[in-house]
């Protein structure tokens, strides 16, 4: 297994490997990563029959000279397969894509439609991360994704981490689409990969404090493990929060423009005197860098996810029931708000992208709307649920 190398990919690869094990244990299965995410793997998980295999890529030497990313990939492809025929002499895998982007459109219109979605479908420039935007063709990105996507088409079928009843038009499109056997087997239960040991509220923490709240009454805000807000942003969603009635657990992380493994710096961050004022109403906890999410999801006081849509939150929430508000940052993931809201209608979007400004006002409105258990949306979200 070759999963792309950040940690959002090693997540869903490590569950499928897990998953292939229990059905067949004969399979011998080996994932090729970096040697500091094997050491992450390997930290947090015993599994004993799992291989790991290294790429020869310094992360020293990341910061000096960055490699083109087709070059990385290249590199990853060839060690991958001399490491599997060192091993074992077999001949070379074919290659398996977890993907979930059709290719991209060109338009200059604000709505368009794509093909083939249905005409009535419309996408705007906005649900387009930047990459896509600002592609040509001939810039690291665009080569990237197109030799990607050719590979991906020369596979002998995709292996979708989601779900046929979840994405039933979308899985129907892309079958018609690449002309290849697409088996979903999602939701791949995810096993929570630990980050930094920086949280300043432990696991246990979280869950007592969740433990004193209400049924339904907590809001839980997390933008995932590689994505942030804006500055602004930050202010305004803590402000919001604030002003609004609900009680919420939110896994801060530095904004965009700094390191975001980095130190969190409350008093330029957040209003003054935010941190203290929520810790003594016992309205919110704020969770340092990495908060146990599959754990607060699936808590009975949790009513709704303030969430950056990627797709193990979307997957993680959709299993526990609990609706989101979309506020997609990156990659694909204003595509996946789009659909929790337009298709499932058990989410709502919040703000578009990571550029957009959004008040404090909104934040308030639209989470009390959602977190009302008795408002026409709280119904309606409920009674997809069920
Ligand atoms: C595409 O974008 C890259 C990087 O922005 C630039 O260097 C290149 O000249 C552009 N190519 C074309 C064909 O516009
Ligand atoms: C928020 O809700 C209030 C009360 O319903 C409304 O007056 C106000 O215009 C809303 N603000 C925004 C920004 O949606």
């Amino acid at each position: 297994m070759l999963p792309l190398l950040a940690q959002g990919h090693l997540i869903p690869f490590l569950a499928l490997a897990r998953q292939i094990q229990q059905t067949t244990p004969s399979f011998k299965i080996t994932i090729a990563t970096t040697p500091l995410n094997i050491q992450l793997l390997k930290h947090h998980h015993i599994h004993n029959h799992i291989h790991f295999a290294e790429l020869p890529l310094n992360p020293n030497a990341e910061n000096t000279e960055k490699p083109p990313l087709d070059g990385i990939l290249k590199l990853c492809q060839a060690s991958l397969i001399s490491k599997i025929k060192e091993q074992e002499g077999y001949p070379p895998l074919s290659y398996i894509s977890v993907w979930s982007n059709l290719p991209h459109i060109n338009s200059d219109s604000d709505k368009f439609s794509v093909q083939p979605f249905p005409q009535d479908y419309k996408f705007s420039s906005c649900h387009m991360p930047r990459y896509l935007r600002e592609a040509n063709g001939s810039n690291d990105w665009s080569r990237f994704l197109v030799s990607q996507l050719s590979l991906s088409m020369k596979s002998d079928g995709w292996i979708c981490n989601t779900v046929e009843e979840v994405e039933t038009l979308g899985l129907d499109l892309l079958r018609k689409y690449i002309h290849l056997p697409i088996w979903s087997l999602g939701p791949l239960r995810p096993l929570p990969l630990k980050g930094k040991e920086t949280s300043m509220a432990s696991d246990e923490e979280c869950i007592e404090w969740l433990n004193l709240k209400d049924q339904r009454s907590v809001l839980c805000i997390c933008f995932g493990s590689q994505n942030t807000i804006s500055t602004c942003q930050m202010m305004a969603l803590a402000e919001g929060l604030e002003k609004s009635e609900t009680s919420f657990i939110w896994v801060v992380r530095p904004p965009l423009g700094f390191d975001i493994n980095g130190e969190f710096n409350a008093h330029e961050w957040l209003p003054k005197g935010f941190e203290e004022r929520i810790k003594n109403a016992q309205k919110g906890l704020l969770v340092h860098q990495w908060g146990p999410q599959m754990k607060i999801l699936s808590h009975k006081s949790i009513a709704a996810f303030v969430s950056h849509c990627g797709w193990n939150s979307v997957l993680e929430s959709l299993s526990c029931g609990v609706p989101i508000i979309g506020w997609p940052l990156a990659a694909e993931q204003a595509y996946n708000a789009k659909m929790l809201d337009e298709e499932l209608g058990v989410g709502v979007i919040l703000t578009a992208t990571v550029e957009s400004v959004v008040s404090n006002e909104e934040v308030k409105n639209v989470t009390e709307m959602v977190m009302d258990q008795e408002s026409v949306m709280g119904k309606e979200m409920k009674g997809k649920k069920n």
